[in-house]
Protein backbone atom coordinates (compact mmCIF):
# COMPACT_ATOMS: atom_id res chain seq x y z
CA UNK A 1 0.00 0.00 0.00
CA UNK A 2 1.52 3.53 -0.93
CA UNK A 3 1.17 6.73 1.11
CA UNK A 4 -1.28 8.50 -0.42
CA UNK A 5 -3.54 5.58 -0.37
CA UNK A 6 -3.56 6.81 2.90
CA UNK A 7 -4.04 10.49 2.24
CA UNK A 8 -7.73 10.32 2.30
CA UNK A 9 -10.17 11.36 4.45
CA UNK A 10 -10.40 8.92 7.25
CA UNK A 11 -13.52 7.18 8.16
CA UNK A 12 -13.55 5.76 11.59
CA UNK A 13 -13.66 2.57 12.71
CA UNK A 14 -17.73 3.08 14.47
CA UNK A 15 -18.63 4.34 10.97
CA UNK A 16 -17.73 1.14 9.04
CA UNK A 17 -19.74 -0.73 11.59
CA UNK A 18 -22.29 1.74 11.66
CA UNK A 19 -22.50 1.07 7.52
CA UNK A 20 -22.90 -2.44 8.16
CA UNK A 21 -25.39 -2.54 10.47
CA UNK A 22 -26.99 -0.65 8.60
CA UNK A 23 -26.89 -2.74 5.42
CA UNK A 24 -27.75 -5.64 7.74
CA UNK A 25 -30.85 -4.10 9.01
CA UNK A 26 -29.47 -5.22 12.29
CA UNK A 27 -28.47 -3.16 15.65
CA UNK A 28 -24.93 -2.30 16.02
CA UNK A 29 -22.38 -4.75 15.19
CA UNK A 30 -19.94 -3.65 17.51
CA UNK A 31 -21.89 -5.74 20.24
CA UNK A 32 -19.77 -8.74 20.31
CA UNK A 33 -22.66 -11.05 21.12
CA UNK A 34 -25.19 -9.90 17.84
CA UNK A 35 -27.88 -8.44 18.08
CA UNK A 36 -30.76 -10.57 19.01
CA UNK A 37 -30.60 -14.38 18.24
CA UNK A 38 -29.14 -15.51 21.59
CA UNK A 39 -29.18 -13.91 25.21
CA UNK A 40 -26.37 -15.24 27.05
CA UNK A 41 -28.75 -17.89 28.48
CA UNK A 42 -29.46 -18.81 25.20
CA UNK A 43 -25.83 -19.38 24.20
CA UNK A 44 -25.09 -21.90 26.74
CA UNK A 45 -27.09 -23.73 25.03
CA UNK A 46 -27.28 -22.61 21.72
CA UNK A 47 -27.58 -25.84 20.00
CA UNK A 48 -30.46 -26.47 21.20
CA UNK A 49 -31.92 -23.37 20.07
CA UNK A 50 -31.32 -23.35 15.99
CA UNK A 51 -32.95 -20.58 14.29
CA UNK A 52 -35.43 -21.48 11.92
CA UNK A 53 -33.67 -21.92 8.68
CA UNK A 54 -34.92 -20.04 5.74
CA UNK A 55 -34.61 -22.24 2.54
CA UNK A 56 -32.69 -25.48 2.27
CA UNK A 57 -29.23 -26.92 2.89
CA UNK A 58 -26.79 -25.84 0.70
CA UNK A 59 -24.18 -28.58 2.09
CA UNK A 60 -22.55 -29.95 -1.46
CA UNK A 61 -24.20 -27.32 -3.32
CA UNK A 62 -24.07 -27.64 -7.08
CA UNK A 63 -24.82 -24.42 -8.97
CA UNK A 64 -24.89 -23.58 -12.74
CA UNK A 65 -21.38 -23.87 -14.33
CA UNK A 66 -20.42 -20.63 -15.70
CA UNK A 67 -18.24 -20.09 -18.35
CA UNK A 68 -16.23 -17.12 -17.19
CA UNK A 69 -16.02 -15.78 -13.99
CA UNK A 70 -17.36 -11.98 -13.89
CA UNK A 71 -16.24 -10.59 -10.75
CA UNK A 72 -16.64 -7.63 -8.81
CA UNK A 73 -13.78 -6.99 -6.14
CA UNK A 74 -13.96 -4.55 -3.03
CA UNK A 75 -11.73 -3.50 -0.83
CA UNK A 76 -7.88 -2.94 -2.98
CA UNK A 77 -6.21 -2.65 0.32
CA UNK A 78 -2.90 -5.27 1.26
CA UNK A 79 -4.23 -7.89 0.75
CA UNK A 80 -6.85 -6.85 -2.04
CA UNK A 81 -4.16 -5.10 -4.61
CA UNK A 82 -2.42 -8.67 -4.31
CA UNK A 83 -6.13 -10.39 -4.81
CA UNK A 84 -6.04 -8.38 -8.31
CA UNK A 85 -3.16 -9.40 -8.96
CA UNK A 86 -3.99 -13.18 -8.57
CA UNK A 87 -7.48 -12.92 -10.18
CA UNK A 88 -6.66 -12.08 -13.59
CA UNK A 89 -3.89 -14.43 -14.08
CA UNK A 90 -6.53 -16.92 -13.17
CA UNK A 91 -7.76 -18.57 -16.40
CA UNK A 92 -11.50 -18.02 -17.10
CA UNK A 93 -11.84 -14.64 -15.01
CA UNK A 94 -13.09 -11.17 -15.82
CA UNK A 95 -12.62 -8.12 -12.98
CA UNK A 96 -15.86 -5.96 -14.25
CA UNK A 97 -15.71 -3.73 -11.52
CA UNK A 98 -13.44 -2.88 -7.95
CA UNK A 99 -14.46 -0.51 -5.27
CA UNK A 100 -12.09 0.77 -2.45
CA UNK A 101 -13.20 4.00 -0.49
CA UNK A 102 -9.16 5.07 -1.51
CA UNK A 103 -9.44 6.63 -5.29
CA UNK A 104 -5.71 5.84 -5.61
CA UNK A 105 -6.06 1.99 -4.89
CA UNK A 106 -8.79 1.85 -7.22
CA UNK A 107 -6.44 3.26 -9.63
CA UNK A 108 -3.50 1.17 -8.82
CA UNK A 109 -5.72 -1.68 -9.10
CA UNK A 110 -7.08 -0.71 -12.49
CA UNK A 111 -3.51 -0.38 -13.98
CA UNK A 112 -3.04 -3.99 -12.81
CA UNK A 113 -5.32 -5.33 -14.91
CA UNK A 114 -4.69 -2.84 -17.77
CA UNK A 115 -0.80 -3.37 -17.64
CA UNK A 116 -1.87 -7.32 -18.59
CA UNK A 117 -3.56 -5.89 -22.02
CA UNK A 118 -7.07 -6.59 -20.23
CA UNK A 119 -10.09 -4.23 -20.79
CA UNK A 120 -10.47 -1.80 -17.17
CA UNK A 121 -13.08 -2.59 -14.20
CA UNK A 122 -15.50 -0.28 -13.39
CA UNK A 123 -14.40 1.78 -10.94
CA UNK A 124 -16.24 2.65 -7.41
CA UNK A 125 -14.92 4.92 -4.75
CA UNK A 126 -18.35 5.73 -2.14
CA UNK A 127 -18.35 4.58 1.16
CA UNK A 128 -21.49 2.31 0.05
CA UNK A 129 -20.78 1.69 -3.68
CA UNK A 130 -20.47 -2.29 -3.07
CA UNK A 131 -24.30 -2.39 -2.87
CA UNK A 132 -23.81 -1.23 -6.86
CA UNK A 133 -21.43 -3.88 -7.38
CA UNK A 134 -23.75 -5.98 -6.08
CA UNK A 135 -26.77 -5.08 -7.56
CA UNK A 136 -25.03 -5.45 -11.11
CA UNK A 137 -26.43 -7.76 -13.50
CA UNK A 138 -23.05 -8.51 -15.19
CA UNK A 139 -21.26 -9.80 -12.18
CA UNK A 140 -21.24 -13.17 -11.18
CA UNK A 141 -19.06 -13.10 -7.92
CA UNK A 142 -18.42 -10.74 -5.24
CA UNK A 143 -14.99 -10.98 -4.06
CA UNK A 144 -13.79 -8.96 -0.99
CA UNK A 145 -10.69 -7.66 1.01
CA UNK A 146 -12.37 -5.84 3.40
CA UNK A 147 -11.77 -4.86 6.77
CA UNK A 148 -13.91 -7.23 9.49
CA UNK A 149 -16.93 -5.55 9.91
CA UNK A 150 -17.99 -5.36 6.33
CA UNK A 151 -17.56 -8.89 5.83
CA UNK A 152 -21.02 -10.35 6.32
CA UNK A 153 -23.06 -7.23 5.32
CA UNK A 154 -21.36 -7.46 1.96
CA UNK A 155 -21.44 -11.23 1.91
CA UNK A 156 -25.17 -10.99 2.51
CA UNK A 157 -25.84 -8.43 0.72
CA UNK A 158 -23.99 -9.91 -2.70
CA UNK A 159 -25.85 -13.34 -2.26
CA UNK A 160 -29.63 -11.91 -1.40
CA UNK A 161 -28.72 -9.93 -5.36
CA UNK A 162 -28.31 -13.38 -6.44
CA UNK A 163 -24.14 -13.35 -6.51
CA UNK A 164 -21.77 -16.04 -4.89
CA UNK A 165 -19.76 -14.45 -2.04
CA UNK A 166 -16.29 -15.17 -1.39
CA UNK A 167 -14.58 -13.29 1.56
CA UNK A 168 -11.59 -12.93 3.65
CA UNK A 169 -11.23 -14.30 6.86
CA UNK A 170 -12.87 -13.67 9.30
CA UNK A 171 -16.07 -13.77 7.42
CA UNK A 172 -18.11 -13.16 10.95
CA UNK A 173 -17.19 -11.81 14.05
CA UNK A 174 -20.50 -11.85 15.96
CA UNK A 175 -22.94 -15.48 16.04
CA UNK A 176 -25.93 -13.77 14.41
CA UNK A 177 -23.69 -12.80 11.48
CA UNK A 178 -22.60 -16.56 11.53
CA UNK A 179 -25.89 -17.24 11.00
CA UNK A 180 -26.96 -14.30 8.67
CA UNK A 181 -24.50 -16.07 6.46
CA UNK A 182 -25.94 -19.17 6.78
CA UNK A 183 -29.42 -18.65 6.74
CA UNK A 184 -28.91 -15.86 3.11
CA UNK A 185 -26.69 -18.64 1.43
CA UNK A 186 -29.55 -21.41 2.16
CA UNK A 187 -32.64 -19.05 1.29
CA UNK A 188 -30.63 -17.53 -2.31
CA UNK A 189 -28.78 -21.14 -2.92
CA UNK A 190 -25.76 -18.94 -3.36
CA UNK A 191 -22.45 -20.23 -2.96
CA UNK A 192 -20.13 -18.48 0.26
CA UNK A 193 -16.72 -19.14 0.74
CA UNK A 194 -14.46 -17.82 3.19
CA UNK A 195 -11.12 -17.02 1.76
CA UNK A 196 -8.86 -19.71 3.80
CA UNK A 197 -5.61 -19.27 2.09
CA UNK A 198 -4.07 -21.79 5.05
CA UNK A 199 -6.22 -24.74 3.56
CA UNK A 200 -4.42 -24.88 0.35
CA UNK A 201 -0.89 -24.44 1.60
CA UNK A 202 1.56 -27.10 0.98
CA UNK A 203 2.12 -29.13 3.96
CA UNK A 204 -1.39 -28.57 4.70
CA UNK A 205 -2.43 -30.20 1.57
CA UNK A 206 0.00 -32.52 2.04
CA UNK A 207 -1.02 -33.54 5.58
CA UNK A 208 -4.59 -34.15 4.40
CA UNK A 209 -3.53 -36.36 1.81
CA UNK A 210 -2.12 -38.33 4.25
CA UNK A 211 -4.48 -38.45 6.78
CA UNK A 212 -7.25 -39.76 4.68
CA UNK A 213 -5.07 -42.14 3.69
CA UNK A 214 -4.14 -43.61 6.87
CA UNK A 215 -1.33 -42.64 8.14
CA UNK A 216 -1.54 -40.88 11.37
CA UNK A 217 -4.17 -43.49 11.80
CA UNK A 218 -7.25 -42.31 13.82
CA UNK A 219 -7.05 -38.38 14.33
CA UNK A 220 -7.59 -37.54 17.87
CA UNK A 221 -5.84 -33.94 18.87
CA UNK A 222 -4.96 -31.16 16.08
CA UNK A 223 -3.16 -27.72 17.07
CA UNK A 224 -3.53 -24.31 15.03
CA UNK A 225 -2.40 -20.70 15.30
CA UNK A 226 -2.13 -17.77 14.44
CA UNK A 227 1.09 -16.68 16.10
CA UNK A 228 2.43 -13.31 13.88
CA UNK A 229 4.11 -10.53 15.76
CA UNK A 230 1.61 -7.85 14.09
CA UNK A 231 2.74 -4.92 16.53
CA UNK A 232 4.58 -2.73 14.08
CA UNK A 233 1.31 -2.75 11.72
CA UNK A 234 -1.07 -2.18 14.12
CA UNK A 235 -0.09 0.93 15.55
CA UNK A 236 1.23 2.46 12.28
CA UNK A 237 -0.81 5.61 11.51
CA UNK A 238 0.01 5.62 7.61
CA UNK A 239 -0.01 3.22 5.53
CA UNK A 240 -0.89 0.69 7.22
CA UNK A 241 -4.54 -1.44 7.57
CA UNK A 242 -6.90 1.43 6.72
CA UNK A 243 -8.24 3.07 9.40
CA UNK A 244 -5.62 1.31 12.10
CA UNK A 245 -8.77 -1.18 11.86
CA UNK A 246 -7.06 -4.13 13.89
CA UNK A 247 -5.87 -1.71 16.61
CA UNK A 248 -9.18 -0.10 17.06
CA UNK A 249 -10.65 -3.99 17.26
CA UNK A 250 -8.01 -5.21 19.93
CA UNK A 251 -9.33 -2.13 21.84
CA UNK A 252 -12.50 -3.69 22.54
CA UNK A 253 -12.55 -7.47 22.00
CA UNK A 254 -10.33 -10.31 23.79
CA UNK A 255 -10.33 -14.08 23.07
CA UNK A 256 -9.32 -15.05 19.27
CA UNK A 257 -10.34 -12.36 17.24
CA UNK A 258 -8.71 -14.64 14.37
CA UNK A 259 -8.86 -18.54 14.29
CA UNK A 260 -9.13 -19.66 10.86
CA UNK A 261 -5.53 -20.04 9.71
CA UNK A 262 -4.78 -22.35 11.82
CA UNK A 263 -8.25 -23.96 12.28
CA UNK A 264 -9.24 -23.75 9.15
CA UNK A 265 -6.63 -26.93 7.98
CA UNK A 266 -7.13 -29.13 10.96
CA UNK A 267 -11.15 -28.60 10.70
CA UNK A 268 -11.10 -29.71 6.91
CA UNK A 269 -8.59 -32.43 7.75
CA UNK A 270 -10.67 -33.55 11.11
CA UNK A 271 -14.13 -33.80 8.80
CA UNK A 272 -16.07 -31.32 10.69
CA UNK A 273 -19.19 -30.54 9.76
CA UNK A 274 -18.93 -33.80 7.76
CA UNK A 275 -18.99 -36.76 9.72
CA UNK A 276 -18.02 -35.14 12.89
CA UNK A 277 -18.73 -31.40 14.74
CA UNK A 278 -17.89 -29.23 17.17
CA UNK A 279 -19.24 -29.79 20.49
CA UNK A 280 -17.84 -26.99 22.82
CA UNK A 281 -15.17 -25.20 24.18
CA UNK A 282 -13.24 -23.68 26.49
CA UNK A 283 -10.98 -20.31 26.10
CA UNK A 284 -8.21 -18.45 28.25
CA UNK A 285 -6.55 -15.05 27.72
CA UNK A 286 -3.77 -13.77 29.00
CA UNK A 287 -3.51 -10.49 30.55
CA UNK A 288 -2.63 -7.80 27.23
CA UNK A 289 1.08 -6.47 27.99
CA UNK A 290 2.51 -6.19 24.99
CA UNK A 291 0.74 -3.64 22.97
CA UNK A 292 1.35 -0.96 25.55
CA UNK A 293 5.26 -1.62 26.46
CA UNK A 294 5.58 -1.47 22.42
CA UNK A 295 3.26 1.84 22.41
CA UNK A 296 4.91 3.28 25.55
CA UNK A 297 8.30 2.48 23.37
CA UNK A 298 7.29 3.58 20.96
CA UNK A 299 5.65 7.12 21.04
CA UNK A 300 6.39 7.99 25.33
CA UNK A 301 4.78 6.56 28.38
CA UNK A 302 2.32 9.47 28.05
CA UNK A 303 1.10 8.83 24.50
CA UNK A 304 -2.57 8.27 23.78
CA UNK A 305 -1.61 4.61 22.67
CA UNK A 306 0.37 3.88 25.43
CA UNK A 307 -2.40 5.14 28.26
CA UNK A 308 -5.13 3.91 25.98
CA UNK A 309 -6.42 0.23 27.20
CA UNK A 310 -6.61 -2.46 24.72
CA UNK A 311 -8.59 -5.85 25.53
CA UNK A 312 -7.11 -8.50 23.46
CA UNK A 313 -5.04 -10.39 25.85
CA UNK A 314 -1.34 -11.29 24.38
CA UNK A 315 -2.13 -14.92 23.88
CA UNK A 316 -5.02 -16.85 23.96
CA UNK A 317 -5.59 -20.51 23.61
CA UNK A 318 -9.34 -22.49 22.92
CA UNK A 319 -9.90 -26.01 23.31
CA UNK A 320 -12.73 -27.14 21.04
CA UNK A 321 -13.93 -30.81 21.88
CA UNK A 322 -16.04 -32.38 18.90
CA UNK A 323 -19.56 -34.95 19.34
CA UNK A 324 -16.74 -37.55 18.38
CA UNK A 325 -14.30 -37.02 21.28
CA UNK A 326 -11.98 -35.26 19.61
CA UNK A 327 -10.09 -32.20 20.49
CA UNK A 328 -8.37 -28.78 19.04
CA UNK A 329 -6.63 -26.42 20.33
CA UNK A 330 -6.10 -22.93 19.03
CA UNK A 331 -3.81 -20.39 19.89
CA UNK A 332 -3.65 -16.41 18.70
CA UNK A 333 -1.04 -13.71 19.22
CA UNK A 334 -0.30 -10.83 17.14
CA UNK A 335 1.46 -8.97 19.80
CA UNK A 336 4.46 -10.72 21.69
CA UNK A 337 7.68 -10.76 19.83
CA UNK A 338 8.13 -14.02 18.71
CA UNK A 339 8.80 -16.03 14.87
CA UNK A 340 5.77 -16.92 12.90
CA UNK A 341 3.44 -19.74 13.56
CA UNK A 342 0.51 -21.76 12.32
CA UNK A 343 1.65 -25.07 14.25
CA UNK A 344 -0.30 -27.54 12.48
CA UNK A 345 0.25 -30.50 14.63
CA UNK A 346 -2.18 -33.34 13.94
CA UNK A 347 -1.86 -36.04 16.30
CA UNK A 348 -3.76 -39.80 15.63
CA UNK A 349 -2.98 -43.38 16.98
CA UNK A 350 -0.30 -44.57 14.33
CA UNK A 351 1.71 -40.86 14.24
CA UNK A 352 1.82 -37.25 14.40
CA UNK A 353 3.23 -34.77 12.25
CA UNK A 354 4.15 -30.53 12.57
CA UNK A 355 4.52 -27.98 10.43
CA UNK A 356 6.35 -25.20 12.50
CA UNK A 357 9.04 -23.95 13.26
CA UNK A 358 9.76 -27.30 11.22
CA UNK A 359 7.87 -29.53 9.23
CA UNK A 360 8.21 -33.14 10.63
CA UNK A 361 6.56 -35.80 10.82
CA UNK A 362 6.82 -39.32 13.20
CA UNK A 363 5.33 -42.52 12.51
CA UNK A 364 5.05 -45.85 14.40
CA UNK A 365 6.53 -48.18 15.33
CA UNK A 366 9.36 -45.79 16.32
CA UNK A 367 7.21 -42.64 16.93
CA UNK A 368 9.38 -41.21 19.57
CA UNK A 369 11.45 -40.00 17.22
CA UNK A 370 11.06 -37.90 13.73
CA UNK A 371 11.66 -39.47 10.75
CA UNK A 372 14.70 -39.08 8.94
CA UNK A 373 14.97 -36.72 5.99
CA UNK A 374 15.35 -39.04 3.34
CA UNK A 375 11.91 -40.89 4.76
CA UNK A 376 10.38 -37.72 5.31
CA UNK A 377 11.12 -36.54 1.76
CA UNK A 378 9.93 -40.09 0.52
CA UNK A 379 6.65 -39.87 2.05
CA UNK A 380 6.23 -36.28 0.95
CA UNK A 381 6.36 -36.90 -2.10
CA UNK A 382 4.14 -40.08 -2.43
CA UNK A 383 1.37 -38.30 -0.86
CA UNK A 384 2.05 -34.84 -2.63
CA UNK A 385 -1.79 -33.22 -2.71
CA UNK A 386 -2.83 -33.62 -6.79
CA UNK A 387 -3.21 -29.73 -6.46
CA UNK A 388 0.35 -29.59 -5.57
CA UNK A 389 0.93 -31.43 -8.28
CA UNK A 390 -0.79 -29.65 -11.05
CA UNK A 391 -0.70 -26.27 -10.32
CA UNK A 392 2.59 -25.89 -7.68
CA UNK A 393 4.68 -24.57 -9.80
CA UNK A 394 2.84 -21.89 -11.07
CA UNK A 395 1.44 -21.14 -7.75
CA UNK A 396 4.68 -20.42 -7.24
CA UNK A 397 5.16 -18.02 -9.57
CA UNK A 398 2.32 -16.26 -9.06
CA UNK A 399 3.04 -16.34 -5.59
CA UNK A 400 0.76 -14.71 -2.70
CA UNK A 401 2.04 -16.91 0.48
CA UNK A 402 4.01 -18.52 -1.59
CA UNK A 403 1.55 -19.82 -3.54
CA UNK A 404 -1.30 -21.32 -1.40
CA UNK A 405 -3.22 -17.80 -2.66
CA UNK A 406 -3.42 -18.79 -6.30
CA UNK A 407 -3.62 -22.39 -5.39
CA UNK A 408 -7.05 -20.86 -3.56
CA UNK A 409 -8.33 -18.83 -6.34
CA UNK A 410 -7.90 -20.70 -9.15
CA UNK A 411 -9.88 -23.77 -7.24
CA UNK A 412 -12.86 -21.37 -6.30
CA UNK A 413 -12.68 -20.54 -9.93
CA UNK A 414 -12.65 -23.69 -10.95
CA UNK A 415 -15.05 -24.94 -8.95
CA UNK A 416 -17.68 -22.42 -9.97
CA UNK A 417 -17.29 -22.79 -13.61
CA UNK A 418 -17.97 -26.53 -13.22
CA UNK A 419 -20.63 -26.09 -11.21
CA UNK A 420 -19.13 -27.73 -8.54
CA UNK A 421 -19.71 -27.46 -4.49
CA UNK A 422 -16.98 -25.70 -3.10
CA UNK A 423 -14.29 -26.38 -0.66
CA UNK A 424 -15.34 -24.60 1.80
CA UNK A 425 -18.59 -23.85 2.65
CA UNK A 426 -20.78 -21.58 4.41
CA UNK A 427 -21.37 -23.78 7.43
CA UNK A 428 -17.56 -23.75 7.70
CA UNK A 429 -17.11 -20.43 7.58
CA UNK A 430 -19.86 -19.95 10.07
CA UNK A 431 -18.17 -22.46 12.42
CA UNK A 432 -14.84 -21.76 12.15
CA UNK A 433 -15.66 -18.26 12.76
CA UNK A 434 -18.12 -18.92 15.63
CA UNK A 435 -14.91 -19.36 17.61
CA UNK A 436 -14.16 -15.43 17.31
CA UNK A 437 -17.47 -14.34 19.47
CA UNK A 438 -17.60 -17.67 21.65
CA UNK A 439 -14.01 -17.35 22.78
CA UNK A 440 -14.73 -14.17 24.01
CA UNK A 441 -17.81 -14.94 25.95
CA UNK A 442 -15.09 -18.64 27.43
CA UNK A 443 -12.78 -15.66 27.73
CA UNK A 444 -14.96 -13.51 29.86
CA UNK A 445 -16.46 -16.41 31.85
CA UNK A 446 -13.39 -17.26 33.14
CA UNK A 447 -12.88 -20.23 30.66
CA UNK A 448 -16.22 -21.76 30.96
CA UNK A 449 -17.49 -24.51 28.27
CA UNK A 450 -19.47 -22.95 25.99
CA UNK A 451 -21.45 -24.84 23.35
CA UNK A 452 -20.96 -24.21 19.77
CA UNK A 453 -23.94 -23.92 17.47
CA UNK A 454 -24.44 -26.84 15.07
CA UNK A 455 -24.28 -24.21 11.42
CA UNK A 456 -25.51 -27.52 9.25
CA UNK A 457 -28.48 -28.29 11.49
CA UNK A 458 -28.02 -31.99 11.30
CA UNK A 459 -26.30 -32.05 8.25
CA UNK A 460 -22.88 -33.03 9.40
CA UNK A 461 -24.64 -36.59 10.01
CA UNK A 462 -24.54 -37.78 6.36
CA UNK A 463 -21.94 -35.47 4.51
CA UNK A 464 -19.07 -37.08 3.80
CA UNK A 465 -15.62 -35.28 4.57
CA UNK A 466 -13.95 -33.39 2.11
CA UNK A 467 -12.19 -35.34 -0.82
CA UNK A 468 -8.73 -35.27 -2.22
CA UNK A 469 -9.36 -33.04 -5.59
CA UNK A 470 -7.78 -32.05 -7.85
CA UNK A 471 -8.41 -29.61 -11.12
CA UNK A 472 -8.55 -32.23 -13.94
N1 LIG B 1 -5.84 -14.67 4.22
C1 LIG B 1 -4.75 -13.98 4.49
O1 LIG B 1 -3.64 -14.47 4.45
C2 LIG B 1 -4.89 -12.53 4.83
C3 LIG B 1 -3.77 -11.70 4.87
C4 LIG B 1 -3.96 -10.36 5.15
C5 LIG B 1 -5.23 -9.87 5.39
N2 LIG B 1 -6.30 -10.71 5.36
C6 LIG B 1 -7.66 -10.21 5.56
O2 LIG B 1 -7.99 -9.37 4.45
C7 LIG B 1 -8.83 -8.31 4.89
C8 LIG B 1 -8.21 -6.99 4.50
O3 LIG B 1 -6.98 -6.85 5.16
P1 LIG B 1 -5.86 -5.84 4.65
O4 LIG B 1 -4.62 -6.23 5.35
O5 LIG B 1 -5.87 -5.77 3.17
O6 LIG B 1 -6.41 -4.48 5.26
P2 LIG B 1 -6.36 -3.04 4.56
O7 LIG B 1 -6.80 -2.10 5.59
O8 LIG B 1 -5.03 -2.84 3.91
O9 LIG B 1 -7.42 -3.17 3.39
C9 LIG B 1 -8.78 -2.97 3.56
C10 LIG B 1 -9.26 -2.14 2.39
O10 LIG B 1 -10.67 -1.99 2.46
C11 LIG B 1 -10.96 -0.66 2.06
N3 LIG B 1 -12.29 -0.27 2.53
C12 LIG B 1 -12.66 0.15 3.78
N4 LIG B 1 -13.97 0.46 3.79
C13 LIG B 1 -14.42 0.24 2.52
C14 LIG B 1 -15.68 0.39 1.89
N5 LIG B 1 -16.74 0.83 2.57
N6 LIG B 1 -15.79 0.08 0.58
C15 LIG B 1 -14.72 -0.34 -0.13
N7 LIG B 1 -13.48 -0.51 0.43
C16 LIG B 1 -13.35 -0.21 1.72
C17 LIG B 1 -9.85 0.17 2.66
O11 LIG B 1 -9.72 1.44 2.06
C18 LIG B 1 -8.65 -0.73 2.41
O12 LIG B 1 -8.03 -0.43 1.18
C19 LIG B 1 -9.00 -8.52 6.38
O13 LIG B 1 -10.16 -9.23 6.60
C20 LIG B 1 -7.82 -9.36 6.78
O14 LIG B 1 -8.06 -10.13 7.93
C21 LIG B 1 -6.14 -12.02 5.08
Amino acid sequence: MTSSHKDNSRRNFIRIAAAGSIALGAAPITNVFGSGNFTDADLLASEKKIPAGKGKSVMGLRCEPLKIVRIGLVGLGMRGSEAVRRLIQVEGTELIAIADVVPKAVKDANKQITDLGLKPAIEYTGEEDWKKICERDDIDLVYQCTPWLLHTPIAVYAMKHGKHAACEVPSAVTLDQCWDLVNTAEETQRHFMMLENCCYDFFELNTLNMARNGVFGEILHAEGAYIHDLRWLKFMKEGGYHDMWRLEYSKIHTGNPYPTHGLGPVAQLMGINRGDRFDYLTSVSTNQVGMSLYAQDKFGANSPEAVQSYKLGDMNTTVVRTIQGKTIMIQHDTTSPRPYNRIHRISGTKGMAVKYPEEQIALEPNAHEFLKKEDFDALMKKYEHPLAVQMGEKAKKVGGHGGMDFIMDYRLIYCLRNGLPLDQDVYDAATWCSIVPLSEKSVLNRGNSIDVPDFTRGAWETAKPWPIVSIE
